[in-house]
């Protein structure tokens, strides 16, 4: 488990410049007037999307815990909001031919390879709100879109919108991930203050995973309103899943080492020896990550 950000392999489409984007340290960034987005958004961080899907999917034992899988399997329309590398979509329209799979982002550079039949996938920016008709979805499923939308933006935007476009009965599931729980490493420490300063900055919430069944209960647009947790170990307790959790957060850490040197106010170098010894404490100490989904059926 060696090796920081300068080991990360690039593929060839990240170099493709276009005007939503802007290439920094070779790592591709939103430059979007209105977000607030602080990941990249390039190869290497789908593969780490990738990662992080089997991590969640092994951890809740599938892929979502709304009480859909018989709406499903008899035939749905279903929305992936912020999709990233789609891994979520193909996955579920795999297992449930009978349905159709929408998934949606600001880019789908990541997307590679054919889509089957009942998958679509369409680029927008939904801080403009979602291209889709007023009840026009079974279920709607978003995942990990903590720096998309600001605390106003989860309520006055994300939540409505969603709702808008749901069908009366149908379901609405938020999954949102901690930060590391460790207490006690004073690298992962510095690591997540950094990511404190910059939310706190931009009016982002600090840990959505504790607010999203706030979101659904407070918004009264839902009816059965439930929520789920889990807490993952990291690191040398648990199972080869937790070998991945470190190779998720080493990739994490360096697909943010451009805003967080920033605010981190160290060099590049230095920068790289933080993550360096935080993976090592993770490789040796080990933490917790805590997931949580929350869903709710939209009142008739
Ligand atoms: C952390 S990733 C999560 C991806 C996926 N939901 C998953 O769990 O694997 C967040 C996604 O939100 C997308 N995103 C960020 N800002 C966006 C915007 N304004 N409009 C649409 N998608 C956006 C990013 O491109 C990225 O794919």
């Amino acid at each position: 488990m060696g090796g920081c950000c300068s080991l990360i392999r690039r593929k060839k489409n990240d170099q493709q410049f276009n005007s939503k984007f802007k290439v920094i340290d070779g790592r591709r960034f939103q430059q979007l007037d209105d977000s607030n987005y602080v990941l990249p958004n390039d190869s290497d961080e789908d593969e780490r999307l990738d990662i992080q899907h089997i991590i969640l999917k092994n951890t809740f034992n599938g892929n979502f815990s709304a009480p859909v899988d018989q709406l499903l399997r008899s035939g749905a329309r279903v929305l992936d909001v912020g999709c990233g590398s789609g891994v979520w979509t193909l996955d579920l329209a795999k297992e449930y031919p009978n349905s159709h799979f929408v998934g949606i982002d600001i880019t789908l550079a990541g997307v590679m390879g054919e889509t089957p039949s009942n998958v679509e996938f369409i680029e927008y920016n939904v801080l403009d709100g979602l291209p889709f008709n007023s009840n026009s979805f079974d279920y709607v499923f978003a995942r990990a879109l903590i720096s998309v939308y600001t605390r106003a933006q989860w309520t006055e935007l994300a939540i409505p919108e969603y709702v808008r476009v749901t069908k009366p009965g149908g379901w609405v599931e938020l999954m949102e991930l901690g930060l590391p729980r460790d207490g006690n490493d004073i690298n992962i420490q510095r690591l997540g203050n950094a990511w404190i300063s910059i939310a706190e900055s931009k009016g982002l919430v600090v840990e959505t995973n504790f607010e999203v069944r706030g979101f659904i209960e407070q918004s009264g647009f839902f009816t059965n309103i439930n929520h789920e947790t889990q807490h993952v170990p990291i690191g040398p307790k648990g199972d080869k899943h937790a070998e991945l959790g470190i190779r998720c957060f080493r990739d994490l850490w360096c697909g943010l080492k451009v805003p967080y040197m920033a605010v981190m106010q160290v060099t590049g170098e230095h920068y790289d020896a933080i993550v360096e010894a935080a993976v090592h404490s993770l490789i040796h100490k080990g933490t917790t990550w805590e997931f949580t989904r929350a869903w709710g059926q939209k009142k008739g």
